[in-house]
């Protein structure tokens, strides 16, 4: 399973990748706006240099010609640019266009597993469906991760299934146990997930031991 990281905040990004387990970065507009980013491509390039691994850079044209030029033109930032493209027609149009030309998509704003059906038809390399999105509204995001498992294991698609709207360690222990190719999400996800009670105590009591020993051989 890949981790991404789900932030536009390059403290975060070098603090998740210098843990060696980084596998990519996910951006949307909202996260970019988060952290203040005013040259854009700027933005993108210095992530794309920090972390050996697909960047998710999202488009902001709703039109079929817009989303075409945007994912070009951000193709053309670096080799690790992944160009996110929302599930709406006009998207799915485009996407057939760019995955055509060798461009990597990631489509974004799944909430059914016939969206991320479509998307993987067009060719998409990945598609994000949100969990947590669907939680909030009372529903079960974590169905919606098996589902699309299911489809897309039943035709055999290599579309990449990126469970995104990660919100905590036990929607990233349920993306594993169905088999999401990717889990992006925010950096206390990724450090919640090396923590247990158990293995600071036990740390402690070796430690301990270990000084009570040097001390007794003193
Ligand atoms: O990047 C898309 C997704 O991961 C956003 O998550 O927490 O804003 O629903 P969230």
């Amino acid at each position: 399973m890949k981790f991404f990281i789900d932030t536009a905040d390059l403290d975060q990004i070098r603090e998740a990748a210098n843990m060696g387990v980084l596998d990519g970065v996910t951006t949307n507009p909202s996260l970019m706006a988060k952290v203040g980013v005013s040259d854009v491509k700027g933005h993108y390039l210095k992530i794309c240099e920090m972390v050996d691994g697909d960047v998710s850079a999202e488009v902001i044209s709703t039109d079929y010609e817009g989303i075409v030029e945007e994912g070009r033109e951000l193709a053309k930032i670096h080799p690790n640019i992944t160009v996110k493209i929302p599930m709406i027609k006009e998207g799915v149009k485009a996407i057939s266009t760019l995955a055509a030309e060798g461009i990597k998509i990631n489509c974004t704003l799944i909430f059914n597993p016939l969206q991320a059906l479509v998307a993987a038809k067009a060719g998409a390399k990945y598609v994000s469906p949100f969990i947590g999105r669907l939680d909030d509204i009372g529903q079960d995001g974590m169905n919606l991760i098996e589902e699309v498992r299911v489809v897309f294991d039943n035709y055999g698609l290599e579309c990449q299934i990126l469970a995104a709207s990660v919100r905590h360690t036990q929607h990233l222990l349920n993306c594993a146990l169905v088999g999401a190719d990717v889990a992006t999400m925010p950096l206390s996800v990724i450090e919640n997930m090396i923590k247990h009670p158990l293995t600071d105590k036990g740390l402690a009591k070796f430690l301990a031991d270990h000084k009570k020993m040097t001390e007794s051989v003193q």
